[in-house]
Protein backbone atom coordinates (compact mmCIF):
# COMPACT_ATOMS: atom_id res chain seq x y z
CA UNK A 1 0.00 0.00 0.00
CA UNK A 2 1.24 3.72 -1.04
CA UNK A 3 3.24 5.32 1.95
CA UNK A 4 1.04 7.97 2.40
CA UNK A 5 -2.19 6.83 2.05
CA UNK A 6 -0.86 4.26 5.07
CA UNK A 7 0.61 6.71 7.17
CA UNK A 8 -3.77 8.73 6.55
CA UNK A 9 -4.86 5.72 7.56
CA UNK A 10 -3.42 4.85 10.84
CA UNK A 11 -3.53 8.90 11.56
CA UNK A 12 -7.31 8.47 11.31
CA UNK A 13 -7.48 5.42 12.88
CA UNK A 14 -5.78 6.93 15.59
CA UNK A 15 -7.69 10.08 15.99
CA UNK A 16 -10.48 7.73 15.69
CA UNK A 17 -10.64 5.74 18.32
CA UNK A 18 -8.92 8.54 20.37
CA UNK A 19 -12.70 9.54 20.37
CA UNK A 20 -14.05 6.48 20.65
CA UNK A 21 -15.69 6.29 17.55
CA UNK A 22 -13.48 3.07 16.49
CA UNK A 23 -16.81 1.03 15.55
CA UNK A 24 -15.92 -2.80 16.21
CA UNK A 25 -15.77 -5.16 13.18
CA UNK A 26 -18.79 -7.13 12.43
CA UNK A 27 -17.87 -10.88 13.36
CA UNK A 28 -19.59 -12.37 10.00
CA UNK A 29 -17.26 -9.59 8.12
CA UNK A 30 -13.58 -10.33 9.32
CA UNK A 31 -11.31 -11.50 7.12
CA UNK A 32 -13.19 -11.30 4.09
CA UNK A 33 -11.31 -9.94 1.32
CA UNK A 34 -12.12 -11.17 -2.19
CA UNK A 35 -12.48 -8.69 -4.57
CA UNK A 36 -14.37 -10.75 -6.94
CA UNK A 37 -18.05 -10.13 -7.92
CA UNK A 38 -19.83 -12.93 -6.86
CA UNK A 39 -18.27 -13.08 -3.55
CA UNK A 40 -19.12 -9.65 -3.01
CA UNK A 41 -22.60 -9.57 -5.10
CA UNK A 42 -24.84 -10.90 -1.68
CA UNK A 43 -23.21 -8.40 0.28
CA UNK A 44 -25.09 -5.48 -1.31
CA UNK A 45 -28.11 -4.39 -0.09
CA UNK A 46 -30.45 -2.28 -2.07
CA UNK A 47 -32.91 -0.66 0.69
CA UNK A 48 -35.74 0.35 -1.07
CA UNK A 49 -37.49 3.26 1.18
CA UNK A 50 -41.05 2.76 1.30
CA UNK A 51 -42.10 5.71 4.20
CA UNK A 52 -40.71 8.50 4.95
CA UNK A 53 -40.15 7.00 8.48
CA UNK A 54 -36.61 6.22 8.60
CA UNK A 55 -37.02 3.74 11.30
CA UNK A 56 -38.58 1.44 9.08
CA UNK A 57 -36.80 -1.02 7.23
CA UNK A 58 -37.95 -0.47 3.38
CA UNK A 59 -38.33 -3.14 1.15
CA UNK A 60 -35.37 -4.57 -0.53
CA UNK A 61 -34.86 -5.32 -4.50
CA UNK A 62 -32.75 -8.34 -5.82
CA UNK A 63 -31.73 -8.34 -9.39
CA UNK A 64 -33.19 -11.00 -11.00
CA UNK A 65 -36.22 -11.32 -8.37
CA UNK A 66 -39.39 -9.93 -10.07
CA UNK A 67 -41.53 -10.41 -7.08
CA UNK A 68 -39.34 -7.78 -4.74
CA UNK A 69 -40.16 -5.31 -7.06
CA UNK A 70 -43.68 -5.65 -6.89
CA UNK A 71 -43.73 -6.05 -3.33
CA UNK A 72 -41.53 -2.63 -2.91
CA UNK A 73 -43.69 -0.97 -5.13
CA UNK A 74 -40.86 -0.40 -8.25
CA UNK A 75 -42.55 2.43 -10.62
CA UNK A 76 -40.36 1.83 -13.71
CA UNK A 77 -42.05 5.16 -15.00
CA UNK A 78 -41.11 7.46 -11.95
CA UNK A 79 -37.51 8.72 -11.61
CA UNK A 80 -35.11 6.13 -9.95
CA UNK A 81 -32.91 7.62 -7.11
CA UNK A 82 -29.49 5.34 -6.43
CA UNK A 83 -27.90 6.83 -2.72
CA UNK A 84 -24.48 5.36 -2.36
CA UNK A 85 -22.71 5.86 1.06
CA UNK A 86 -18.64 5.44 1.20
CA UNK A 87 -16.26 4.48 3.42
CA UNK A 88 -16.89 3.77 6.96
CA UNK A 89 -15.30 3.01 10.33
CA UNK A 90 -18.40 2.50 12.40
CA UNK A 91 -20.10 0.54 10.20
CA UNK A 92 -23.71 2.23 10.76
CA UNK A 93 -25.71 4.84 8.41
CA UNK A 94 -25.12 7.97 10.15
CA UNK A 95 -27.17 11.02 10.32
CA UNK A 96 -26.60 11.95 6.64
CA UNK A 97 -27.65 9.64 5.33
CA UNK A 98 -31.35 10.12 6.87
CA UNK A 99 -31.36 13.66 6.15
CA UNK A 100 -30.68 13.09 2.87
CA UNK A 101 -32.99 9.82 2.22
CA UNK A 102 -35.95 11.87 3.46
CA UNK A 103 -34.76 14.93 1.55
CA UNK A 104 -35.08 13.30 -1.21
CA UNK A 105 -37.72 11.52 -0.30
CA UNK A 106 -39.65 15.18 0.35
CA UNK A 107 -38.66 16.11 -3.06
CA UNK A 108 -39.19 13.24 -5.19
CA UNK A 109 -42.58 11.95 -3.82
CA UNK A 110 -43.01 9.39 -6.61
CA UNK A 111 -39.54 8.81 -7.31
CA UNK A 112 -37.84 4.70 -6.11
CA UNK A 113 -35.69 5.82 -3.69
CA UNK A 114 -32.90 3.33 -2.61
CA UNK A 115 -30.57 2.79 -0.23
CA UNK A 116 -27.17 1.39 -1.62
CA UNK A 117 -26.00 -0.26 1.79
CA UNK A 118 -22.39 -2.05 0.86
CA UNK A 119 -21.15 -1.52 4.55
CA UNK A 120 -19.40 -4.93 5.06
CA UNK A 121 -17.15 -3.56 2.28
CA UNK A 122 -16.76 -0.41 3.31
CA UNK A 123 -15.81 -1.03 6.69
CA UNK A 124 -12.44 -2.28 5.90
CA UNK A 125 -8.89 -0.81 5.67
CA UNK A 126 -9.43 2.33 3.45
CA UNK A 127 -7.25 0.55 0.54
CA UNK A 128 -9.28 -2.36 0.48
CA UNK A 129 -13.06 -0.75 0.73
CA UNK A 130 -11.25 1.31 -2.57
CA UNK A 131 -10.58 -1.82 -3.83
CA UNK A 132 -14.17 -2.84 -3.78
CA UNK A 133 -15.39 0.19 -5.46
CA UNK A 134 -15.24 -1.92 -8.60
CA UNK A 135 -17.51 -4.65 -7.51
CA UNK A 136 -20.39 -2.43 -6.15
CA UNK A 137 -20.12 -0.27 -9.08
CA UNK A 138 -20.09 -3.52 -11.55
CA UNK A 139 -23.26 -4.84 -9.14
CA UNK A 140 -25.26 -1.62 -9.31
CA UNK A 141 -24.99 -1.70 -13.52
CA UNK A 142 -26.01 -5.48 -12.98
CA UNK A 143 -29.35 -4.39 -11.12
CA UNK A 144 -29.92 -1.59 -13.92
CA UNK A 145 -29.43 -4.44 -16.63
CA UNK A 146 -32.01 -6.03 -15.61
CA UNK A 147 -34.03 -3.25 -14.89
CA UNK A 148 -34.07 -2.33 -18.21
CA UNK A 149 -34.26 -5.85 -19.49
CA UNK A 150 -37.07 -6.44 -17.18
CA UNK A 151 -39.56 -3.24 -16.26
CA UNK A 152 -38.09 -0.90 -19.19
CA UNK A 153 -36.65 0.91 -16.75
CA UNK A 154 -35.24 4.45 -18.69
CA UNK A 155 -31.95 4.95 -17.77
CA UNK A 156 -32.36 8.38 -18.31
CA UNK A 157 -34.78 8.63 -15.24
CA UNK A 158 -31.77 6.95 -12.84
CA UNK A 159 -29.91 9.32 -10.73
CA UNK A 160 -27.10 8.12 -8.72
CA UNK A 161 -25.61 10.05 -5.46
CA UNK A 162 -22.50 8.79 -4.06
CA UNK A 163 -21.00 10.67 -1.32
CA UNK A 164 -17.47 10.02 -0.59
CA UNK A 165 -16.11 6.75 -1.69
CA UNK A 166 -19.78 6.08 -2.82
CA UNK A 167 -19.38 8.64 -6.06
CA UNK A 168 -16.56 6.56 -7.19
CA UNK A 169 -18.40 3.57 -6.90
CA UNK A 170 -21.22 5.41 -8.83
CA UNK A 171 -18.89 5.98 -11.63
CA UNK A 172 -18.51 2.45 -11.82
CA UNK A 173 -21.95 1.88 -12.31
CA UNK A 174 -22.09 4.24 -15.03
CA UNK A 175 -19.47 2.64 -17.07
CA UNK A 176 -20.33 -0.92 -16.92
CA UNK A 177 -24.41 -0.28 -17.01
CA UNK A 178 -25.64 -1.35 -20.69
CA UNK A 179 -26.50 2.13 -21.95
CA UNK A 180 -25.89 5.57 -20.49
CA UNK A 181 -27.20 6.97 -16.96
CA UNK A 182 -29.39 10.05 -16.38
CA UNK A 183 -27.52 11.73 -14.05
CA UNK A 184 -24.54 10.91 -10.92
CA UNK A 185 -24.22 13.35 -8.91
CA UNK A 186 -20.86 13.19 -6.66
CA UNK A 187 -20.44 14.70 -3.29
CA UNK A 188 -17.00 15.51 -2.21
CA UNK A 189 -15.71 12.47 -3.80
CA UNK A 190 -12.74 10.04 -1.93
CA UNK A 191 -9.75 11.79 -3.21
CA UNK A 192 -7.13 9.17 -1.93
CA UNK A 193 -5.96 6.65 -4.38
CA UNK A 194 -8.18 8.55 -7.05
CA UNK A 195 -6.55 11.74 -7.73
CA UNK A 196 -4.98 12.06 -10.58
CA UNK A 197 -5.88 8.19 -11.98
CA UNK A 198 -7.72 8.20 -14.86
CA UNK A 199 -10.82 8.35 -15.74
CA UNK A 200 -12.29 4.69 -16.03
CA UNK A 201 -10.58 4.21 -12.35
CA UNK A 202 -12.66 7.20 -10.93
CA UNK A 203 -15.68 8.87 -11.30
CA UNK A 204 -15.80 10.87 -15.14
CA UNK A 205 -17.70 12.79 -16.95
CA UNK A 206 -18.42 10.09 -19.29
CA UNK A 207 -20.40 7.87 -16.65
CA UNK A 208 -23.57 9.63 -16.84
CA UNK A 209 -25.32 12.06 -18.74
CA UNK A 210 -24.83 14.46 -16.73
CA UNK A 211 -22.05 14.36 -13.29
CA UNK A 212 -22.16 16.98 -11.08
CA UNK A 213 -19.52 17.50 -8.51
CA UNK A 214 -19.67 19.45 -5.33
CA UNK A 215 -16.14 19.39 -3.69
CA UNK A 216 -16.12 20.75 -0.34
CA UNK A 217 -12.59 18.67 1.47
CA UNK A 218 -9.86 19.32 -0.87
CA UNK A 219 -7.33 20.77 1.65
CA UNK A 220 -4.05 18.01 1.92
CA UNK A 221 -3.37 16.46 5.02
CA UNK A 222 0.01 14.34 4.89
CA UNK A 223 0.38 14.94 1.10
CA UNK A 224 -3.28 13.50 0.54
CA UNK A 225 -6.73 15.27 0.30
CA UNK A 226 -9.99 13.39 1.54
CA UNK A 227 -12.22 15.02 -1.24
CA UNK A 228 -10.53 14.39 -4.80
CA UNK A 229 -8.58 18.03 -5.25
CA UNK A 230 -9.45 17.54 -9.71
CA UNK A 231 -12.49 18.36 -11.68
CA UNK A 232 -13.85 14.94 -12.61
CA UNK A 233 -17.68 15.94 -13.82
CA UNK A 234 -19.34 17.91 -16.49
CA UNK A 235 -19.88 20.47 -13.59
CA UNK A 236 -17.76 20.96 -10.42
CA UNK A 237 -18.23 22.99 -8.07
CA UNK A 238 -15.68 24.13 -5.67
CA UNK A 239 -18.30 25.90 -2.32
CA UNK A 240 -15.87 28.57 -0.47
CA UNK A 241 -13.07 27.34 -2.76
CA UNK A 242 -13.15 23.10 -1.76
CA UNK A 243 -11.69 24.32 1.05
CA UNK A 244 -11.96 26.06 4.34
CA UNK A 245 -16.17 25.66 5.30
CA UNK A 246 -17.54 28.46 7.25
CA UNK A 247 -19.50 27.02 10.34
CA UNK A 248 -16.75 24.07 10.50
CA UNK A 249 -14.38 26.44 11.89
CA UNK A 250 -10.65 26.05 13.19
CA UNK A 251 -8.84 25.94 9.92
CA UNK A 252 -5.33 25.66 10.16
CA UNK A 253 -4.85 25.45 13.87
CA UNK A 254 -5.60 21.97 14.14
CA UNK A 255 -4.07 21.88 18.04
CA UNK A 256 -5.66 18.39 19.02
CA UNK A 257 -6.44 15.47 16.82
CA UNK A 258 -9.55 15.19 18.31
CA UNK A 259 -10.78 18.55 16.27
CA UNK A 260 -9.12 17.80 13.08
CA UNK A 261 -11.33 14.99 12.97
CA UNK A 262 -14.29 16.76 13.60
CA UNK A 263 -13.12 19.33 11.20
CA UNK A 264 -12.50 17.04 8.84
CA UNK A 265 -16.21 15.22 9.09
CA UNK A 266 -17.88 18.99 8.98
CA UNK A 267 -15.89 19.61 5.91
CA UNK A 268 -16.26 16.28 3.91
CA UNK A 269 -19.89 15.58 4.92
CA UNK A 270 -20.34 19.54 4.11
CA UNK A 271 -21.49 18.61 0.46
CA UNK A 272 -24.28 16.46 1.83
CA UNK A 273 -25.76 18.81 3.54
CA UNK A 274 -25.45 21.38 0.64
CA UNK A 275 -26.88 19.29 -1.30
CA UNK A 276 -29.98 18.28 1.35
CA UNK A 277 -30.04 22.69 1.52
CA UNK A 278 -30.79 22.21 -2.32
CA UNK A 279 -33.45 19.80 -1.99
CA UNK A 280 -35.32 21.21 0.22
CA UNK A 281 -34.88 24.73 0.44
CA UNK A 282 -36.36 25.27 -3.36
CA UNK A 283 -36.97 29.04 -2.86
CA UNK A 284 -33.40 30.28 -1.34
CA UNK A 285 -31.29 28.64 -4.34
CA UNK A 286 -27.84 28.78 -4.76
CA UNK A 287 -25.87 30.32 -7.62
CA UNK A 288 -22.79 28.81 -8.49
CA UNK A 289 -20.47 30.98 -11.33
CA UNK A 290 -17.79 29.37 -13.32
CA UNK A 291 -14.52 30.78 -13.10
CA UNK A 292 -10.96 28.98 -14.04
CA UNK A 293 -9.57 29.00 -10.49
CA UNK A 294 -10.07 30.10 -6.83
CA UNK A 295 -7.71 33.02 -6.94
CA UNK A 296 -10.03 34.69 -9.58
CA UNK A 297 -13.12 33.77 -8.03
CA UNK A 298 -11.91 35.24 -4.64
CA UNK A 299 -11.56 38.63 -6.34
CA UNK A 300 -14.31 39.37 -7.44
CA UNK A 301 -13.83 38.56 -11.47
CA UNK A 302 -16.21 35.63 -12.12
CA UNK A 303 -19.84 36.88 -11.42
CA UNK A 304 -21.14 36.41 -14.99
CA UNK A 305 -23.35 33.93 -15.76
CA UNK A 306 -24.03 32.85 -19.23
CA UNK A 307 -27.10 34.16 -20.88
CA UNK A 308 -27.91 36.06 -17.63
CA UNK A 309 -28.68 32.59 -16.27
CA UNK A 310 -26.96 31.21 -13.50
CA UNK A 311 -26.53 27.70 -12.66
CA UNK A 312 -27.81 26.11 -9.16
CA UNK A 313 -25.61 23.82 -6.82
CA UNK A 314 -26.56 20.36 -5.66
CA UNK A 315 -30.18 19.04 -7.09
CA UNK A 316 -31.15 22.19 -9.20
CA UNK A 317 -27.99 22.12 -11.37
CA UNK A 318 -28.33 21.57 -14.82
CA UNK A 319 -26.26 20.21 -17.38
CA UNK A 320 -24.14 22.65 -19.54
CA UNK A 321 -23.64 22.04 -23.46
CA UNK A 322 -20.59 20.57 -24.31
CA UNK A 323 -18.37 21.37 -20.71
CA UNK A 324 -16.49 19.03 -19.01
CA UNK A 325 -14.75 20.13 -16.33
CA UNK A 326 -16.12 22.87 -15.81
CA UNK A 327 -15.31 24.57 -12.54
CA UNK A 328 -17.34 26.51 -10.54
CA UNK A 329 -17.59 28.50 -6.91
CA UNK A 330 -20.00 30.04 -4.42
CA UNK A 331 -19.27 31.45 -1.10
CA UNK A 332 -21.59 30.07 1.59
CA UNK A 333 -23.03 31.05 4.91
CA UNK A 334 -22.02 28.65 7.46
CA UNK A 335 -25.95 27.12 8.43
CA UNK A 336 -28.68 26.26 6.13
CA UNK A 337 -30.16 27.59 4.17
CA UNK A 338 -26.64 28.03 2.73
CA UNK A 339 -26.97 30.50 -0.42
CA UNK A 340 -26.02 33.81 0.12
CA UNK A 341 -25.65 37.52 -1.70
CA UNK A 342 -22.41 37.79 -4.48
CA UNK A 343 -21.42 41.11 -5.19
CA UNK A 344 -18.90 42.07 -7.36
CA UNK A 345 -17.42 45.90 -6.72
CA UNK A 346 -15.32 47.63 -9.41
CA UNK A 347 -13.32 50.97 -8.37
CA UNK A 348 -10.99 52.85 -9.75
CA UNK A 349 -8.53 54.27 -6.85
CA UNK A 350 -6.91 57.52 -7.72
CA UNK A 351 -3.92 58.44 -6.16
CA UNK A 352 -3.93 62.48 -7.29
CA UNK A 353 -1.31 63.32 -4.65
CA UNK A 354 1.36 60.64 -4.61
CA UNK A 355 1.02 58.68 -1.48
CA UNK A 356 3.41 55.85 -1.75
CA UNK A 357 2.33 54.95 2.17
CA UNK A 358 -1.16 54.81 1.04
CA UNK A 359 -2.10 51.25 2.31
CA UNK A 360 -5.43 50.99 2.30
CA UNK A 361 -7.85 48.80 4.29
CA UNK A 362 -11.55 49.61 2.73
CA UNK A 363 -15.12 48.34 4.62
CA UNK A 364 -17.92 48.41 3.02
CA UNK A 365 -21.44 49.12 4.37
CA UNK A 366 -24.12 48.22 2.30
CA UNK A 367 -27.65 49.33 2.83
CA UNK A 368 -30.84 47.54 0.68
CA UNK A 369 -34.29 47.86 0.34
CA UNK A 370 -34.82 45.56 3.27
CA UNK A 371 -31.76 45.66 5.26
CA UNK A 372 -28.65 47.02 6.00
CA UNK A 373 -25.19 44.91 6.53
CA UNK A 374 -22.65 45.76 8.75
CA UNK A 375 -19.36 46.98 8.03
CA UNK A 376 -17.47 44.15 5.72
CA UNK A 377 -14.13 43.85 5.16
CA UNK A 378 -13.12 44.17 1.51
CA UNK A 379 -11.08 40.80 0.84
CA UNK A 380 -8.21 41.59 -1.52
CA UNK A 381 -5.04 39.27 -2.10
CA UNK A 382 -2.79 41.67 -3.22
CA UNK A 383 -2.33 44.96 -2.22
CA UNK A 384 -5.06 47.86 -3.69
CA UNK A 385 -4.32 48.90 -7.11
CA UNK A 386 -3.21 52.84 -6.93
CA UNK A 387 -4.56 54.53 -10.19
CA UNK A 388 -6.15 51.30 -10.71
CA UNK A 389 -9.34 49.61 -11.39
CA UNK A 390 -9.64 47.23 -8.62
CA UNK A 391 -12.10 44.24 -8.38
CA UNK A 392 -13.76 42.48 -4.90
CA UNK A 393 -16.04 40.40 -3.91
CA UNK A 394 -18.30 41.06 -1.50
CA UNK A 395 -20.48 38.86 0.25
CA UNK A 396 -23.80 39.00 2.92
CA UNK A 397 -25.50 36.38 4.09
CA UNK A 398 -28.58 38.14 3.92
CA UNK A 399 -30.62 38.91 1.48
CA UNK A 400 -30.78 43.35 2.08
CA UNK A 401 -33.54 43.85 -1.11
CA UNK A 402 -32.41 46.11 -3.53
CA UNK A 403 -28.80 47.56 -2.89
CA UNK A 404 -29.52 51.15 -2.63
CA UNK A 405 -26.38 53.20 -0.99
CA UNK A 406 -22.78 51.83 0.20
CA UNK A 407 -20.65 53.39 2.66
CA UNK A 408 -16.61 52.95 1.69
CA UNK A 409 -14.85 53.14 4.80
CA UNK A 410 -11.11 53.34 5.35
CA UNK A 411 -10.30 51.63 9.04
CA UNK A 412 -6.83 52.03 10.68
CA UNK A 413 -4.72 55.18 10.89
CA UNK A 414 -1.53 56.43 8.78
CA UNK A 415 0.33 54.99 11.69
CA UNK A 416 -0.36 51.63 10.43
CA UNK A 417 2.45 49.00 10.47
CA UNK A 418 3.69 49.12 6.40
CA UNK A 419 3.24 52.69 6.21
CA UNK A 420 5.56 53.21 9.49
CA UNK A 421 7.82 50.74 8.48
CA UNK A 422 8.38 52.96 4.81
CA UNK A 423 8.63 55.82 6.97
CA UNK A 424 11.45 54.25 9.13
CA UNK A 425 13.06 53.08 5.66
CA UNK A 426 12.75 56.34 3.86
CA UNK A 427 14.04 58.12 6.79
CA UNK A 428 16.88 55.60 7.40
CA UNK A 429 18.41 56.29 4.33
CA UNK A 430 17.54 60.07 3.90
CA UNK A 431 18.37 60.81 7.70
CA UNK A 432 20.21 63.80 7.04
CA UNK A 433 17.45 64.97 4.77
CA UNK A 434 14.56 65.96 6.96
CA UNK A 435 12.64 62.98 7.47
CA UNK A 436 8.89 64.62 7.88
CA UNK A 437 6.35 62.31 9.01
CA UNK A 438 4.80 60.81 6.44
CA UNK A 439 1.70 63.16 5.42
CA UNK A 440 -2.00 61.66 6.10
CA UNK A 441 -2.41 59.65 2.70
CA UNK A 442 -5.38 60.83 0.48
CA UNK A 443 -7.02 58.80 -2.22
CA UNK A 444 -9.92 59.47 -4.55
CA UNK A 445 -13.04 57.08 -5.67
CA UNK A 446 -15.76 59.01 -7.81
CA UNK A 447 -17.79 55.87 -8.79
CA UNK A 448 -17.86 51.78 -7.62
CA UNK A 449 -19.24 49.64 -10.32
CA UNK A 450 -21.65 46.83 -8.92
CA UNK A 451 -22.92 43.18 -10.31
CA UNK A 452 -25.24 41.47 -8.27
CA UNK A 453 -24.12 38.22 -9.07
CA UNK A 454 -27.50 36.56 -8.01
CA UNK A 455 -29.61 38.92 -9.90
CA UNK A 456 -26.66 39.74 -12.52
CA UNK A 457 -28.01 42.97 -12.38
CA UNK A 458 -25.22 46.16 -12.76
CA UNK A 459 -25.63 49.27 -11.28
CA UNK A 460 -23.19 51.99 -10.83
CA UNK A 461 -22.47 53.96 -7.87
CA UNK A 462 -21.17 57.86 -7.49
CA UNK A 463 -20.23 59.86 -4.63
CA UNK A 464 -23.33 61.11 -3.09
CA UNK A 465 -21.64 64.59 -2.39
CA UNK A 466 -20.04 65.00 -5.90
CA UNK A 467 -17.13 67.02 -3.62
CA UNK A 468 -16.84 64.67 -1.13
CA UNK A 469 -14.89 61.57 -3.16
CA UNK A 470 -11.54 61.95 -1.47
CA UNK A 471 -10.95 59.57 1.30
CA UNK A 472 -8.23 59.17 4.09
CA UNK A 473 -7.89 56.71 7.11
CA UNK A 474 -10.73 57.00 9.77
CA UNK A 475 -12.96 58.63 6.93
CA UNK A 476 -16.05 57.19 4.62
CA UNK A 477 -17.76 58.23 1.88
CA UNK A 478 -21.14 57.35 0.72
CA UNK A 479 -22.23 56.14 -2.52
CA UNK A 480 -25.78 56.03 -4.25
CA UNK A 481 -27.36 54.88 -7.25
CA UNK A 482 -25.84 57.42 -10.16
CA UNK A 483 -28.31 59.99 -11.63
CA UNK A 484 -27.51 59.20 -15.20
CA UNK A 485 -29.68 56.00 -15.09
CA UNK A 486 -29.96 53.72 -12.22
CA UNK A 487 -29.31 50.94 -14.18
CA UNK A 488 -25.76 49.97 -16.34
CA UNK A 489 -27.04 49.71 -19.66
CA UNK A 490 -24.74 46.79 -21.47
CA UNK A 491 -22.37 49.29 -23.84
CA UNK A 492 -23.42 49.23 -27.17
CA UNK A 493 -20.75 48.16 -29.85
CA UNK A 494 -20.37 50.54 -32.09
CA UNK A 495 -19.84 50.46 -35.93
CA UNK A 496 -16.42 50.64 -36.61
C1 LIG B 1 -45.88 5.72 -11.42
O1 LIG B 1 -45.26 6.99 -11.58
C2 LIG B 1 -45.94 7.79 -12.52
C3 LIG B 1 -45.10 9.03 -12.75
O2 LIG B 1 -44.34 9.38 -11.64
C4 LIG B 1 -47.33 8.11 -12.00
O3 LIG B 1 -48.01 8.91 -12.92
C5 LIG B 1 -48.09 6.79 -11.79
O4 LIG B 1 -49.32 7.06 -11.18
C6 LIG B 1 -47.30 5.86 -10.90
N1 LIG B 1 -47.94 4.55 -10.85
C7 LIG B 1 -48.28 3.96 -9.72
C8 LIG B 1 -48.88 2.62 -9.84
O5 LIG B 1 -48.08 4.48 -8.62
C1 LIG C 1 -6.30 -4.13 -4.67
O1 LIG C 1 -6.43 -4.95 -5.79
C2 LIG C 1 -5.28 -5.06 -6.59
C3 LIG C 1 -5.58 -5.94 -7.75
O2 LIG C 1 -6.86 -5.77 -8.22
C4 LIG C 1 -4.12 -5.60 -5.78
O3 LIG C 1 -2.97 -5.56 -6.56
C5 LIG C 1 -3.92 -4.75 -4.54
O4 LIG C 1 -2.94 -5.33 -3.73
C6 LIG C 1 -5.20 -4.64 -3.78
N1 LIG C 1 -4.98 -3.75 -2.67
C7 LIG C 1 -5.27 -4.07 -1.45
C8 LIG C 1 -4.88 -3.10 -0.41
O5 LIG C 1 -5.80 -5.12 -1.15
C1 LIG D 1 -1.21 58.43 -10.14
O1 LIG D 1 -1.58 59.35 -11.13
C2 LIG D 1 -1.23 60.69 -10.83
C3 LIG D 1 -1.80 61.58 -11.89
O2 LIG D 1 -3.18 61.49 -11.90
C4 LIG D 1 0.27 60.82 -10.74
O3 LIG D 1 0.64 62.13 -10.38
C5 LIG D 1 0.81 59.84 -9.72
O4 LIG D 1 2.19 59.82 -9.72
C6 LIG D 1 0.31 58.44 -9.98
N1 LIG D 1 0.69 57.61 -8.85
C7 LIG D 1 1.15 56.39 -8.97
C8 LIG D 1 1.53 55.69 -7.71
O5 LIG D 1 1.26 55.86 -10.05
C1 LIG E 1 -31.34 42.73 9.42
O1 LIG E 1 -30.09 42.07 9.57
C2 LIG E 1 -29.77 41.74 10.90
C3 LIG E 1 -28.40 41.09 10.86
O2 LIG E 1 -27.51 41.81 10.11
C4 LIG E 1 -30.80 40.81 11.47
O3 LIG E 1 -30.50 40.54 12.82
C5 LIG E 1 -32.18 41.43 11.34
O4 LIG E 1 -33.15 40.51 11.77
C6 LIG E 1 -32.45 41.83 9.91
N1 LIG E 1 -33.72 42.52 9.81
C7 LIG E 1 -34.63 42.21 8.88
C8 LIG E 1 -35.86 43.05 8.90
O5 LIG E 1 -34.49 41.31 8.10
Amino acid sequence: MNLKIFLLWTFLQYVSSALGENGVLKGEDEGFESTDTEAVHGRIKYNMRKSLDLDQEGCYLQTGKKACLEECGFNSTSKTIFIIHGWTMSGIFETWMHKLVSAVMQRENEANVVVVDWMPLAQQLYPDAVNHTLAVGVDIAKMFDWLQEEHKLPLENVHLIGYSLGAHVAGFAGTYVKGTLGRITGLDPAGPMFEGVEEQKRLSPDDADFVDVLHTYTREALGVSIGIQQPIGDIDIYPNGGDVQPGCALGEMLAAAGNFMEVMKCEHERAVHLFVDSLMNKEHMSYAYQCTGPDRFKKGICLSCRKNRCNNIGYNARKMRKRRNSKMYLKTRAKTPFGGYHYQMKMHVFNRKQFDNADPTFYVKLYGGHNDTGNIFVVHADPIGLNFTNTFLVFTEEDIGDLLKIRLSWEGDSESLSSVFKYIKNSFWNWNAKAAKPAKPVLEIRRIRVKAGESQKKFAFCAQDPSKTEISPGESITFVKCRDGWEVKPRKRLPM
